[in-house]
């Protein structure tokens, strides 16, 4: 797998430890806490969020080079020294190539639904996928996810229902009303225009599986 990590002036290949795994604190310089964003988008999130958290890291994922470079085109060189890109598809691999037990927060924000039934297997958020979420979170780490689609919401919440090594933050699984200084991704714009208001989930690694 190759994968690229995006500096805002240059591409270049990414450095890996000698397990084969991103040498995050080589590639920040610092030992600050690391949030990953998954699908990062347009950037609205992890660009802002960055300029509010200067002490936390922050890596953001998207498969499309297109994307990576709309957000490389919004950062300011100075403002967002937090901020790593990395073009790569993220599935349950993710486990061998970010250390264990290494990320304080995992954001998943509008990830594609795949409505029809048939394509539910391309879901990015699939049990093996959470077993690998779980590796890579430290205890007590966070995993916040939001779509707007209430049939994937139900899905993600049946498959965190059953497991003992997550908790949920919110009593019913979810909830609508945005949490303290919440950032609106473009996204999540999009579907409140077309009258989808998202659901926001948000759960916490109790123990490993
Ligand atoms: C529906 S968009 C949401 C973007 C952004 N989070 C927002 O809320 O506006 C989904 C994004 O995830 C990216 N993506 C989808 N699957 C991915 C994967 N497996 N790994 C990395 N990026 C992925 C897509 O390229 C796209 O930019």
């Amino acid at each position: 797998m190759e994968k690229i990590l995006i500096e805002k002036r240059d591409f270049f290949k990414i450095n890996m430890d000698s397990d084969n795994q991103l040498d995050i604190k080589n590639i920040f310089g610092n030992d600050n806490p690391v949030h990953l964003e998954i699908g990062s988008g347009r950037g609205e999130f992890l660009i802002q969020k960055a300029l509010n958290f200067p002490d936390v890291n922050f890596l953001g994922v998207d498969i499309k080079e297109k994307r990576i470079k709309t957000m490389l085109r919004k950062l300011d060189l100075e403002k967002h020294a937090n901020v790593k890109l990395l073009r790569v598809l993220v599935d349950e691999n993710i486990k061998k190539w970010i250390k264990a037990n290494s990320l304080e927060k995992i954001y998943i924000l509008h990830p594609d639904p795949w409505p029809k039934r048939k394509h539910h297997k391309h879901r990015l958020i699939q049990e093996s996928f959470i077993d690998a979420l779980s590796k890579v979170l430290v205890l007590n780490g966070i995993l916040e996810i939001a779509t707007d689609h209430e049939e994937y919401t139900n899905w993600i919440i049946k498959l965190f229902k059953d497991r003992c090594n997550f908790i949920s933050h919110f009593k019913d699984g979810f909830v609508r009303t945005p949490q303290e200084s919440h950032i609106e991704t473009y996204f999540e714009t999009k579907k409140r225009n077309e009258g989808f208001e998202p659901f926001f989930m948000k759960y916490e690694k109790i123990g490993e599986k």
